[in-house]
């Protein structure tokens, strides 16, 4: 199997090629429902309902789960959709506001449908990504943790009758009971109230550092990493809307695949993964319909990292 490669397809058709049991990790973002239109006829992402798109995302993860190590792990990034929107260009709505042409300037041209969606009604929030989780879990996959991903710099929305959205999720999936996950590699430094003088596994303490008035002295513990995540979101100025920021999925590298592993990303876009896989000494496979952001990927590779694909 070609490591460090981007395979150019529908996911759909790649990842039977790909043998079983053979990718320590998966780092993923798929396209969120009824958000972007990334040009393409058999792009995922478009389904008229939240059931459409829960059926397809199932089919690529049951194959990704065929393909994980036994001990390996899913990290999906899935954020949330709200029913008939209504956004600008596709759905008719003219861009009269800054807000509206900053959207569409983000590629963010794709208006839901606003037809009857069993269950749903307009406004309501369609849930994705709990019911993606949900489906997953049924279908074998542990589900092992929801990650929030807070945003401290969200997209503006014009909204007045809830709050301006700031997270999107981070899920944790393992094949099996128990699966690769170091947790050292992710710990935290603290600065609590407790310094231990042997340990040396933390920040060392300053010479100024007191604790109820006493001098700390040695070493301050270190923490497990805790699970809301906060991350600015750092747009990719290429032509690509949606790449997510190295920094998110960082430490899903460094706990979720060995020095040397694996990274599979079925949707692989501008390759963030893979950039930041290499840098951290792990190897990927991507995979990208659309043949325009594999180029682009591949520039991207070649201009940080010095590969040529
Ligand atoms: C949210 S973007 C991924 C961005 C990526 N995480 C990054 O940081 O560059 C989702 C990508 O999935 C691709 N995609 C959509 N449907 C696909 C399919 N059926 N097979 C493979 N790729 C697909 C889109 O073209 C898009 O580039």
């Amino acid at each position: 199997m070609e490591i460090n490669t981007i395979l150019s397809g529908d996911v759909r058709s790649v990842l039977p090629a790909l043998g079983d049991n053979s990718i320590d990790c998966c780092i993923t973002s798929p396209p969120y429902w009824g958000l972007r239109d990334y040009g393409h006829t058999e792009q995922i992402g478009l389904e008229k309902t939240p059931f459409e798109y829960i059926k397809n995302l199932l089919v690529v993860f049951l194959e990704v789960f065929r393909i994980l190590k036994p001990t390996g792990t899913l990290w999906l990034n899935l954020g949330d959709s709200y029913i008939g929107g209504g956004r600008a260009g596709k759905s008719g709505h003219a861009a009269t506001n800054g807000i509206e042409q900053f959207r569409i300037d983000r590629g963010l041209n794709y208006g839901q449908p606003t037809g009857k969606i069993e269950g749903l009604k307009p406004k309501d929030l369609a849930g994705i990504p709990w019911r993606v989780a949900f489906a997953l879990q049924m279908a074998g996959y542990y589900l092992r943790q929801d990650i929030i991903w807070n945003k401290p710099n969200p997209m503006p929305e014009s909204v007045t009758d809830r709050c301006t959205k700031s997270h999107e999720y981070m899920f944790l999936f393992s094949k099996g009971r128990k699966y690769y996950f170091d947790y050292k590699a992710i710990q935290t430094d603290t600065k609590g109230n407790e310094w231990d003088k042997r340990a040396r596994i933390g920040r060392k303490c300053f010479p100024t550092d007191k604790i109820n008035g006493i001098r700390a002295t040695g070493y301050y513990p270190k923490a497990n990493k805790r699970s809301v995540w906060t991350v600015n979101n750092r747009p990719y100025h290429a032509a690509h809307f949606a790449t997510y920021p190295p920094e998110l999925i960082i430490d899903c590298i460094k706990a979720g695949c060995p020095q040397n592993g694996i990274i599979l990303d079925p949707f692989f876009g501008a390759g963030t993964t893979g950039v930041v896989a290499r840098k951290l000494g792990r190897n990927f496979i991507g995979v990208e319909i659309n043949p325009a952001y594999v180029k682009i990927a591949e520039a991207r590779l070649q201009q940080e990292l010095g590969i040529f694909l």
